[in-house]
This record gives structure tokens, sequence and C-alpha cells, in this order.
């Protein structure tokens, strides 16, 4: 396995990341799941961060207290998918600050293009969470992470649900400094890069489009 991956293979997300793989799981099902799924992502990916202590007082006495410190959160979705994972970490996390990076995928290069791009400004100061459910062939990723690079960023994750083993390689080759974390690694893309086994497509089952 590449060591800027890291598989999440707690059984409940292992459970519902199955769930949501079934063709004839709802929209409505799947976005549940989803959201639940990133809430447990969420538990993973803030595991390491520094805590430190607040002097409080409780009802029968004072104390201090672990509290969250230093670095803060920025949450960045990318669209329209990465918002199915942002819901259930944000509601973890409601104080992070929330950005939106718009790409699409050119069905023919399979190259992403940028139609929309509204980020935290001090995003030198912040763990920076990048959303994405589907690691595919990793082009919109490694260009988002490039952007958000341009923009200040120090400190990335990159989070997703499935990833193929196409994408953490680019990951790794152009951004070697960046972890991916992930519930599943699948086999890999077929001809129009879509991930298998995978889940079809991630935006498509959220929203109910075709
Ligand atoms: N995007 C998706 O939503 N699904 C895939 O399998 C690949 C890219």
């Amino acid at each position: 396995m590449e060591d800027n991956l890291t598989i999440v293979n707690h059984p409940l997300i292992q459970h519902k990341l199955t769930l949501m793989r079934k063709k004839k799981t709802s929209s409505s099902e799947f976005r549940r799941l989803l959201r639940e799924v990133s809430m447990l992502l969420a538990y993973e990916i803030t595991r390491d961060l520094p805590v430190g202590t607040k002097p409080i007082e409780t009802p029968l006495m004072p104390m201090d207290a672990p509290t969250l410190k230093g670095k803060k959160l920025a949450l960045v979705s990318i669209l329209r998918a990465g918002n199915g994972l942002l819901e259930g970490v944000l509601e973890l996390i409601p104080s992070a600050r929330v950005g939106y990076i718009g790409l699409y995928r050119n069905e023919e290069t399979l190259k992403p293009v940028e139609y929309y791009f509204k980020v935290p400004l001090d995003l030198d100061q912040r763990l920076v969470i990048l959303l994405d459910p589907m690691l595919a062939t990793g082009h919109s990723a490694a260009a988002a992470v490039a952007r958000l690079k341009d923009e200040g960023a120090k400190n990335i994750r990159y989070v997703c649900l499935v990833a193929a083993p196409e994408g953490v390689k680019v990951m790794k080759d152009l951004h070697p400094d960046i972890q991916v974390i992930t519930a599943a690694l699948d086999t890999k893309l077929n001809e129009v890069g879509y991930i298998l086994p995978g889940l079809g497509d991630a935006g498509d089952r959220l929203y109910g489009t075709t």
C-alpha cells in the first residue's frame, strides 16, 4: 500500500459503504449514509488534533478541562459531490471555515476545468480538509490541491470515500506531502474513468440525477 494512503476500515464505515455501493439504494438513503460515514471519517481525520486545557467550572468545582487548541480547520468541498461529505464533517466540527472548489471533468480529456473557487483567506494557518467522495483519476484532486497551495495552504488532507489506485498514485507523484484518507481502495478505473467496483457517479447518486 502507498504510504500516502490511510484506509479507515472501521466496521460501521465498511457496512454503510456496502449499502451505498448497492445500485438499488435510493438517493435519500445514499445521502443519509454518506452523512453518517462522513461523521465517522471526521472522527478519524481529527484523531491527532492538538488538545490543551482551559480552566472551567463544573457545577461542583473548578477544573482544567481538555479543549482543541492550535490550528483551526478549513473544510473545502469539491463541488458537487464533496458537499455530501461536507455536511457530516461540518456537523461534527461546526466552527470550521468552509470553502468550495467547482471543477468539472472534461469527458474527453478526463482533465479538470475550474468554474468556481471560494475559500477562507487564512488557509496558511489552517488544517485544510479537502473533501470529494471519489478519488478516480486523481486529476481533479491534484488540481484542487495545487490551487489550495497557491492560496497559501500548507497542511492539507484529502478525504474521500472510495479511491482508485491510479488516483492515489497521481496524488503521490504530484503532491507527496498530502495524506489521502479513504474508506476503501478499489480495484481500478474503467475506460471512462469510473472506479470499479465503485458506486457509480457519486453526485448523481446523491442528488438523483443521471
Ligand atoms: N466520480 C464518480 O462520482 N464516480 C467514479 O467512479 C469516478 C469519478
